[in-house]
C-alpha cells in the first residue's frame, strides 16, 4: 500500500501522546518511518513500538539533546524529510505570580525548542535539498488569549515570527517551514490543566459544537508534510472549529 508519506522519514518531538502522538500515528499510517523524541519514556517507547518506529529521549529545550535526536534519526533511517516540533507546556499563572524561572522554562521549551530543533534539522535537509519543518503554534499566539497565559502566548506568537524568518532563510535550500494553530483540543495535557466544566463551556463556545481531537490537528500536519503542500511556506493553518469567527 502506498501512502502520502511513503519513503519519508519524520521526527516528531513531543510525539509520545496528545497532538504529537496523533501526528506520529497519522504519518505512520501514510507510510512514513517515524522517530519520536519526548521526555515521557513509557508513553514514547510504547507509541514508537506500536508504530514500528524509534523512541529517543530528548528534552527539546536543550540544544544538544535536540541535535542528538536529529543525529539518532539520521543514523537509524539515513535521512530526515519532516521535522515536527510539537513539544510544549502550558502552565497557567498570572503575570505577577510568574517567577522569572517559570517564564524562562516556558520560553525555553516552547520557543527555544523550535529554534534548537530547526537549527539541528536544517543541516541534513539542506544537504538533501528538501525538507519540511513544522511547528505547533496556537490560536493563543496571535488571535485570542486569556489571563494566565502571558508566557505561553508570548511563545506561540514568537513561533509564528520564527516560522516566517526561517521560511525565508531556508527557501533557497528547498526546505519549507510552516505551523498549525490548534484551537481547543482535548488531549491528556488539556484534561490535566482544565476542569470538566471548563472543557464543556469551551466546547459550547465552538461553532462546530465540539472540542477538537488530536486527529483533527494531525490531518493539517499531514497536509503540510505532503507533496501537495510543496509551494506553501512561512504560514500557519488554523484548526479551531470556527472558534475565531
Ligand atoms: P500534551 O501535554 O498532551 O503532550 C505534549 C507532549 O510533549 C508530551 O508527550 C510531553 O511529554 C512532551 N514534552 C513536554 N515537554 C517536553 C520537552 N521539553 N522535550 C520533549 N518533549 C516534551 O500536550 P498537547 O495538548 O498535545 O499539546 C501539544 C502542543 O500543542 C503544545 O505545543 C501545545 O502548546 C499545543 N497546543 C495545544 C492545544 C490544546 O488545546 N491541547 C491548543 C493549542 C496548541
Amino acid at each position: 500500500m502506498s501512502g502520502r508519506l511513503q519513503g519519508k522519514v519524520a521526527l516528531v518531538i513531543g510525539g509520545a501522546r496528545g497532538i504529537g502522538g496523533a501526528v506520529a500515528a497519522r504519518f505512520a499510517q501514510e507510510g512514513a518511518d517515524i522517530a519520536i523524541a519526548d521526555l515521557d519514556d513509557a508513553a514514547g517507547e510504547r507509541h514508537a513500538a506500536d508504530l514500528g518506529g524509534l523512541y529517543l529521549r530528548a528534552d527539546v529545550s536543550r540544544a544538544e539533546e535536540a541535535e542528538a535526536a536529529v543525529a539518532a534519526t539520521l543514523e537509524r533511517f539515513g535521512r530526515l524529510d519532516v521535522l515536527v516540533q510539537n513539544a510544549g507546556i502550558y502552565p497557567w499563572t498570572l503575570i505577577e505570580n510568574t517567577s522569572p524561572e517559570e517564564w524562562d522554562r516556558v520560553i525555553s521549551v516552547n520557543l527555544g525548542g523550535c529554534f534548537h530543533a530547526a537549527r539541528a534539522a536544517v543541516k541534513p535537509m539542506k544537504a538533501q535539498k528538501s525538507g519540511r519543518i513544522l511547528f505547533t503554534s496556537s490560536i493563543t499566539g496571535t488571535h485570542v488569549t486569556s489571563p494566565g497565559h502571558g508566557h505561553y502566548s508570548a511563545t506561540k506568537a514568537g513561533i509564528n515570527g520564527f516560522i516566517r524568518a526561517a521560511a525565508l532563510e531556508f527557501a533557497g535550500y528547498g526546505v519549507t517551514v510552516n505551523g498549525v494553530e490548534p484551537g481547543n483540543i482535548l488531549t491528556e495535557g488539556m484534561k490535566a490543566h482544565r476542569s470538566g466544566e471548563f472543557i464543556q463551556a469551551m466546547a459550547d463556545a465552538i461553532p462546530l459544537g465540539r472540542m477538537g481531537t488530536p486527529e483533527d490537528v494531525a490531518n493539517a500536519f499531514l497536509f503540510l508534510a505532503s507533496d501537495e503542500a510543496a509551494f506553501i511556506t512561512g504560514t500557519t493553518i488554523i484548526v479551531d472549529g470556527g472558534q475565531l469567527l
